[in-house]
């Protein structure tokens, strides 16, 4: 069996368009888009009660006009919160995204999600792929979906739900560790997600023999990461989408 026929993108705009909107909110997904970005990454998380959103913290303090921790905000209550101001005033309408409301704008936009089960401290990764992944196994194509994590039980549960040919899973590493192949073999990976600056061209050329697709995070300086398009990268996690699509377009002049 074979992983889903999945175009991988060369750029990924990360949390949305991030240095252009309030991250992981509808609105940086919008700008994505407009930037000519095809594909998002975004984090996904459960509140307490249940209800899966896309939100990167486990609290609500960097990103919110509120205080306190994300798994003790019901819906309601978070529904409350203003997740745009602080990053800009005219973003003060912004209100968290359910996962719901994410899946239907990214079909809206025809967009692909690399979309990152987030598991902070002290929560539970069984439950939350239990709650998220068939929301968005029926949501979204295998073509237009990967999903990721630091968490080796979360992606384990994954595959659990779903085989390698229904869903591409990507394992998501700071620095390698040496034992990355069983890991990603584990699971039947279909991608590897390391922390770039980490990254050793050694490992990147035994990742591609293997035949991983590579999708580094964050590249935000298109120039600082050129010279790993040779080592057989396939995406840059990005949060400059638009500034990384103009370097490479000139680049391919
Ligand atoms: O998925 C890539 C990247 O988002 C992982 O780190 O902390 O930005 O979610 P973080
Ligand atoms: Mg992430």
């Amino acid at each position: 069996m074979t992983h889903p026929a999945i175009s991988v993108p060369t750029l990924i705009a990360h949390r949305g368009y991030s240095a252009a909107a309030p991250e992981n909110t509808l609105a940086a997904v919008r700008a994505a888009h407009q930037a000519g970005a095809t594909w998002v990454e975004l984090d996904v998380q459960l509140l307490k009660d249940d209800t899966p959103v896309i939100w990167h913290d486990g609290d609500v303090r960097r990103c919110s006009d509120g205080r306190g921790e994300l798994a003790n905000l019901t819906w309601q209550q978070a529904q409350q919160l203003n997740v745009g101001s602080w990053f800009g005033d005219r973003f003060a309408g912004e209100k968290m995204a359910s996962l719901e409301a994410m899946l239907a704008l990214l079909n809206e936009l025809e967009m692909g999600v690399n979309l990152e089960i987030k598991v902070n401290k002290g929560r539970d990764p069984i439950r939350l792929v239990d709650v998220v992944l068939p929301a968005v196994l029926t949501a979204l194509p295998p073509e237009r979906l990967v999903i990721s994590s630091f968490d080796p039980v979360a992606l384990a549960h994954c595959r659990h739900h779903a085989p390698k040919e229904a869903l591409a899973l990507g394992a998501l590493f700071g620095s390698v560790p040496k034992n990355w192949r069983e890991q990603c073999e584990a699971v039947e990976a279909f991608s590897i997600h390391p922390h770039w600056p980490r990254l050793k061209q050694t490992q990147a050329a035994a990742m591609c023999r293997d035949g991983y697709q590579i999708l580094c995070y964050t590249a935000n300086d298109p120039s600082a990461f050129d010279s790993r398009w040779a080592w057989g990268i396939a995406s840059a996690i990005t949060d400059e989408p638009a500034a990384f699509k103009r370097y490479l377009d000139n680049r391919q002049r």
